[in-house]
């Protein structure tokens, strides 16, 4: 996608960080911005903040784990510009470090209901317009380079990410008849203040956390963003991607050694057993007739949100 004059953008977290970026970016470029966030304040000074720059930006309140909530806001943007979306940024998120083997269930809703749920509504939502509306767009979700490893004091974060992942790679699979591009965002570390996402924790979900949020852990973790990259340029980043339609975005080079000594450990772990190659093939080939059958069948079939 390269026309991005006049089109609706859809931005969660958009009142900080990574999501600010992006709004400045894609405002800049013309596009109509909508920011989402869950911080009603933060919210109405990143507007007004988009505004002087003179970028025209609406602004909803709104929890992404909400999905009622999410089809009303949608329903209001798309009033407001008179327009559907084209652009959907899902990149609000939270983290929260701590042990593991310590973690609560209300760690658990907390991150994976924002982080993937989140992610899961906003497509639910948006993605049966765009497909309804036939002006093609492009959906960006903001993963983690966290989700390619676990991690023991982020493990829920790590998941959460992962899922994101993989779920985009589907997307991308999905999408290409309809001209929808995916992409991925995979970043490091990023000017931000996820530092102290633990203060957006709702107050269902605030009894008990195995997640630290000390002042000196708190502190150093900032310091550790404030050297992290630029928000503007990360979305510069995106930008790249959605002109050339590329899924996996991952412009922090200095990850790159970690995560090929990641994957070859994966890819070493098969030399841990002793397997059959006739079993092998004669799998692979039952796996080739299914994808022929199936293939068939599907092309059989009308597509359930064009008809
Ligand atoms: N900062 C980094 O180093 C880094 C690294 C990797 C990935 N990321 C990812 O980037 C994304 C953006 O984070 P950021 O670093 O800009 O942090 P940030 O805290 O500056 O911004 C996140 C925004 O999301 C909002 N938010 C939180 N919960 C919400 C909810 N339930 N509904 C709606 N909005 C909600 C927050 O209010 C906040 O404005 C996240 O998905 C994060 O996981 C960040």
């Amino acid at each position: 996608m390269q026309d991005f004059e006049g089109r609706v953008a859809v931005i969660t977290g958009g009142a900080s960080g990574v999501g600010f970026g992006q709004a400045q970016v894609f405002g800049r470029l013309g596009c109509r911005i909508a920011i989402i966030d869950v911080r009603r304040d933060a919210l109405d000074e990143a507007a007004a903040r988009l505004a002087d720059e003179g970028i025209d930006v609406y602004a909803v309140p709104l929890d992404i784990r909400d999905r009622d909530a999410w089809v009303r806001a949608v329903d209001e943007i798309e009033a407001h510009f008179a327009d559907t979306v084209s652009l959907l940024f899902n990149t609000a998120g939270v983290n929260g470090f701590g042990p593991l083997d310590a973690a609560t269930y209300a760690d658990f809703d907390w991150v994976l209901g924002v982080n993937l749920g989140g992610v899961v509504n906003g497509i639910q939502t948006v993605l049966p317009r765009m497909i309804r509306a036939g002006r093609g767009g492009h959906i960006v979700s903001v993963a983690s380079m966290a989700g390619f490893e676990g991690s023991p004091v982020a493990g829920i974060y790590a998941a959460s990410k992962a899922a994101v992942i993989t779920l985009m790679e589907s997307y991308a699979l999905s999408l290409g008849a309809h001209g929808i591009g995916v992409s991925v965002l995979c970043p490091a570390s990023v000017r931000t203040d996820i530092a102290h996402a633990l203060e957006r924790r709702p107050d269902d979900l605030a009894d008990g956390s195995s997640f630290r949020d000390d002042p000196g852990f708190v502190a150093a973790q900032q310091r550790l963003y404030e050297g992290g990259m630029d928000p503007v340029e990360l979305a510069e980043h995106v930008r790249h991607a959605i002109e050339h339609d590329l899924l996996h975005v991952l412009p922090f080079i200095e990850t790159r050694e970690g995560l090929r000594r990641h994957q070859e450990r994966i890819l070493a772990a098969y030399d841990d057993y002793r397997t059959d190659p006739a079993a092998a093939a004669e799998r692979l080939r039952a796996f080739d007739r299914y994808r022929t059958e199936s293939g068939r069948l599907r092309a059989a079939e009308p597509h359930p949100a064009t008809h």
